[in-house]
């Protein structure tokens, strides 16, 4: 089990929907009583009974149409959402980078936003604050830095967010898609910092639609597909069947 950075065994994610009424406001004023039991009682299944396992080390890579339910599964790892069945199991220090701007106060600057989000992933203040000047300069953000990053755009939100998970010791990555809004220049940093993660043992969780990426950056590729794992193997046979699907 040592050696096993994440594992999830048959793990369902079933979402409530809270503002779904069957049959519409017609329904909702002429039979009040039945719509409001169909809104209670109404949930989408997202993950359904997956089971797969993670070395440390290894670069596993998420694909699948939209609403597969790749970012279901790193929020399932990062904690922010909970399995409806099942069981995961992780072990080391998550440093997520999930949806643009999360983890961030908009009033705050880029540097406070910093400490706040190394404290969110589990450092203490003089930790981060050894890794300050690192990461400001990654992520090139100059005199940004000190403005608060309601003004930031996607890209450097992405700059920020990439620049302090990759600067604060991870232990194991979860990038879902963010890296598509940067720069050429700035995507390339990015994926070269993940190539020498992989080579110290980092284990990385990535989620793309970009074929070209996947082939760089993982060494496995999980296909989801209809709430379900279709395929799980090495990169180049996952992909070529991807591709032959589209
Ligand atoms: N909070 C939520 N409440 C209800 N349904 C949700 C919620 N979050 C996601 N879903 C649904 O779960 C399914 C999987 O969503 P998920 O965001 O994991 O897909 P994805 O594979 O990341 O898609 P994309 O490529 O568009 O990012 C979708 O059908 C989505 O509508
Ligand atoms: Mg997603």
């Amino acid at each position: 089990m040592n050696d096993i950075a994440i594992s999830f065994q048959n793990v369902t994610k079933i979402y409530p929907l809270y503002h779904h009424i069957t049959g519409g406001i017609k329904s909702l004023l002429f039979h009040p009583v039945k719509a409001v039991k169909s809104l209670k009682s109404s949930h989408f299944l997202a993950l359904k009974d997956i089971s797969f396992e993670v070395k440390k080390g290894e670069a596993l890579g998420i694909m699948g149409k939209n609403g597969a339910g790749k970012s279901t599964i790193l929020g399932l790892i990062a904690g922010v959402l909970k399995p409806t069945k099942g069981k995961i199991i992780v072990n080391g220090r998550i440093s997520p980078l999930l949806e643009l701007g999360a983890g961030f106060h908009p009033e705050l600057t880029g540097r406070e936003n910093i400490i706040l989000k190394g404290v969110l992933i589990g450092l203490t203040r003089n930790e981060i604050l050894k890794k300050m000047e690192d990461i400001i300069d990654f992520s090139e953000l100059g005199d940004f830095i000190d403005q608060p990053v309601r003004i930031y755009s996607s890209g450097m939100l992405a700059r920020l967010g990439f620049s302090i998970i990759a600067n604060l010791n991870p232990e194991i990555l979860l990038i879902d898609e963010i890296l598509a809004v940067g720069d050429e220049t700035f995507q390339k940093k990015c994926f070269n910092r993940m190539l020498s993660f992989k080579k110290n043992g980092i284990t990385i969780l990535f989620v793309s639609h970009s074929i070209e990426n996947i082939r760089f950056i993982c060494d496995r590729v999980i296909w989801l597909e209809n709430q379900n794992i279709k395929a799980i193997d090495i990169t180049e046979t996952i992909v070529s069947k991807y591709i032959g699907n589209m």
